[in-house]
């Protein structure tokens, strides 16, 4: 029986490697990486993709796997769900963590459906004690479950509950004292958040132990009516990459990880986007804006944007 991961028998950073620097695997790139080789450190996968699928997208995947370190990123793990763990979704995710030998998996601070609807969509949870419990119960299991710590990532958010009482950066921080949990820091999703609900982006960041920050997500937002959304199709604008160089300067460095999930660019316009992060660590920062959405509107009802949202 192996001993629960809690913070007493984790090294910082839970033990685990600074990969460098990488992106999300898309089947639009397939072709141009196995003809021109990965071009990048490390893959992020999405779980889901991958699970119950054995077609082409695994075959290649598994060829990338031989050459390249892969994580796996997961979208319905559903961790803040009143519903029980779903069994059959944490065998399969076991499975094929065995498979793929990930470096690490990771999932989001949500839920995604109750009464086992899966909605799709990454919904934000009531921050307060109950939650924090019900939560942190809930990710020892599967870190147990698992045999390895969960990697939990910030939402982008753009409603708050009412019983809201604890700031997201207290409870992520308060989430891995009671489970040894790691954290993937979206600093996209930060700024996101931070524009809708007012907060400082900054604080937010400095508040995190920066310790259990194991993995950097980067993405470009839009600007849609008075909402900032979390859209993944654009290049990651100049506030982000500023809390893209805090965070990295308080961890001293950790895995960087470029989303792009909509008007995907070619593979070396990607690559040239990811490598930005390099100049940004070298005090050099792109002058880059952050574009409407196509079709904005401030009356676009809310669960449209919602269902907008992707792998976050
Ligand atoms: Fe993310």
């Amino acid at each position: 029986m192996p001993e629960p991961y809690t913070t007493h028998n984790l090294q910082p950073r839970l033990g685990l490697p600074n990969l460098g620097l990488g992106v999300g695997l898309r089947n639009t790139h397939f072709e141009h990486i196995l003809e021109h080789g990965a071009g990048v450190a490390w893959f992020e996968v999405i779980t889901e993709n991958f699970i119950d699928n054995y077609g082409y997208a695994r075959h290649v995947l598994e060829r990338i796997a031989h050459t390249c370190p892969i994580v796996m990123h997961g979208v319905s793990l559903s961790i803040g769900s009143t519903d029980a763990l779903n069994l059959d979704y944490l065998k399969k995710l076991r499975q094929l963590a065995k498979e793929l030998q990930p470096v690490w998996i990771s999932d989001h601070l949500c839920w995604t459906g109750a009464a086992a609807m899966n909605t799709h969509d990454l919904l934000p949870l009531p921050l307060n004690e109950a939650t924090l419990a019900h939560v942190a119960e809930r990710v020892r299991i599967v870190q147990d479950f698992l045999e390895r710590p969960l990697i939990i990532e910030n939402p982008s958010t753009y409603v708050e509950f009412e019983q809201s009482n604890m700031a997201e950066d207290e409870f992520l921080s308060r989430l891995t004292e009671k489970t040894g949990c790691g954290l993937l820091l979206d600093v996209n999703n930060v700024y996101v958040s931070a524009y809708n609900h007012g907060f400082d982006a900054e604080r937010y960041i400095r508040n995190l132990p920066a310790d259990r920050i194991v993995q950097i997500h980067l993405a470009g937002p839009s600007q849609h009516g008075d909402y900032m959304i979390d859209t993944h199709d654009q290049p990651v604008p100049t506030p982000v990459w500023h809390l893209y160089a805090l965070a990295q300067t308080l961890t001293g460095g950790v895995s960087t990880l470029l989303e792009w999930d909509a008007s995907i660019p070619d593979y070396p316009d990607l690559l040239a986007e990811l490598d930005k992060a390099r100049l940004v660590m070298t005090g050099h920062f792109p002058e880059m804006k952050i574009n409407a959405a196509s079709g904005s509107s401030i009356s676009t009802p809310l669960h449209f944007q919602l269902e907008e949202l992707s792998t976050s």
